[in-house]
C-alpha cells in the first residue's frame, strides 16, 4: 500500500523514441527528484538507471524476485514481434539476445500492475505505422491481462505520474473503453477547447495561424478525448491549439495512420 512506502516500479523501454521519459522528465506535480525519492521506487530502468551490461540485468533479476506481484511494469514503447521480436533487443547475454516481446511477456506475468506509457506502448503507435514491417503491436496485444493505458505522443507528464499517483494511493483509476483512466481521457480535447464558440458558430480557420476553429483543417479534436485544453504541456504553459495547430489525435488507437495526413489544406 501506498501510503506506507512507494510504488516499486519496473520500467522498460521498448520500441519507440524516447520521447515519454523526456516528457515525464518535464514533470512538474511532483517535481522529477521528488517522483524518484518520495513517489516510485525505481528498480530498473533502461534509460534511467546508471548500470549497464550485465549488472543491469542483474538488478532486474532481483527485482523480479524479490518484488514478484507486487511491482508494477511501465512499458514505454510497442513490441515488435515480427522474426521473433528480434527487432527490439533490451540486453544480448551469453545465451542470447533477450528480446523486448520476451522481456515484456515475462514481467508482465510477475507484475501486479502493467502500464502502458505512451500510444506506441498502448496501441502500436507510430512503431506499428504502415507498412510496419517488425510487427510492432501495443502492450496489450502479447499479454493476457489488463493493461493500464496512458497513451499520447508524447503522454504528458501529469497523465503518467497521475496513473502512477493513483496507483500508489488508490490502486487502479476506473478506465474508458480503451483501457485509459478516465480520469485524464474521459472527455475529447473538443469539448474544452478555447475555440469551441467558433466551431459553434461554424467559423472555421482557412489556413494555419487563423483564430477560428480548425476543424476545417482537418483538427481530430471532436474524435480525440485528453484533457490538453486545460491541462496543457511543459509546465502547463501551451497546448497544440493554443499553439495554433490542430490536435492530430496522438492520444487515440488508430494514432497516426487514422489521423494521416495531419493537415488537410
Ligand atoms: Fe474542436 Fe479542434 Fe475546433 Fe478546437 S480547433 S473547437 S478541438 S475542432
Ligand atoms: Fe495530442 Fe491532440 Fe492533445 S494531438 S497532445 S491529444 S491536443
Amino acid at each position: 500500500c501506498a501510503l506506507t512506502g512507494r510504488l516499486p516500479v519496473v520500467w522498460l523501454e521498448t520500441s519507440d523514441s524516447g520521447d515519454n521519459n523526456i516528457a515525464f522528465m518535464n514533470t512538474t506535480s511532483p517535481y522529477l527528484n521528488r517522483v524518484f525519492t518520495d513517489m516510485i521506487e525505481l528498480l530498473y530502468s533502461n534509460t534511467f538507471m546508471a548500470a549497464q551490461g550485465e549488472d543491469a540485468l542483474a538488478l532486474l533479476e532481483a527485482a523480479i524476485t524479490r518484488y514478484r506481484g507486487r511491482f508494477t511494469l511501465v512499458v514505454e514503447g510497442a513490441v515488435p514481434t515480427a522474426d521473433g521480436g528480434l527487432y527490439s533487443v533490451i540486453a544480448v547475454t551469453r545465451r542470447g539476445p533477450v528480446t523486448a516481446l520476451e522481456a515484456v511477456r515475462r514481467l508482465g506475468k510477475a507484475a501486479r500492475y502493467v502500464v502502458a506509457a505512451g500510444t506506441c506502448a498502448s496501441f502500436g503507435g507510430a512503431s506499428a505505422a504502415a507498412p510496419n514491417p517488425t510487427g510492432a503491436v501495443g502492450v496489450s496485444q502479447v499479454l493476457g491481462r489488463p493493461v493500464i493505458n496512458v497513451s499520447g505522443c508524447p503522454v504528458n507528464p501529469d497523465w503518467l505520474v497521475g496513473t502512477l499517483a493513483h496507483l500508489l494511493l488508490y490502486g487502479e483509476p476506473e478506465l474508458d473503453e480503451f483501457g485509459r483512466p478516465r480520469l485524464f481521457y474521459g472527455a475529447t480535447v473538443h469539448r474544452h477547447c478555447q475555440r469551441r464558440s467558433y466551431f459553434d458558430q461554424k467559423e472555421f480557420a482557412e489556413k494555419l495561424g487563423d483564430k477560428e476553429c480548425m476543424f476545417s483543417l482537418g483538427c481530430a479534436g471532436p474524435r480525440t478525448g485528453a484533457d490538453c485544453p486545460y491541462r496543457q504541456w511543459i509546465n502547463h504553459v501551451s497546448w497544440p491549439v493554443k499553439a495554433n495547430t490542430p490536435c492530430i489525435g496522438c492520444t487515440n488507437p488508430d494514432f497516426p495512420d487514422g489521423s494521416s495526413p495531419f493537415f488537410t489544406p
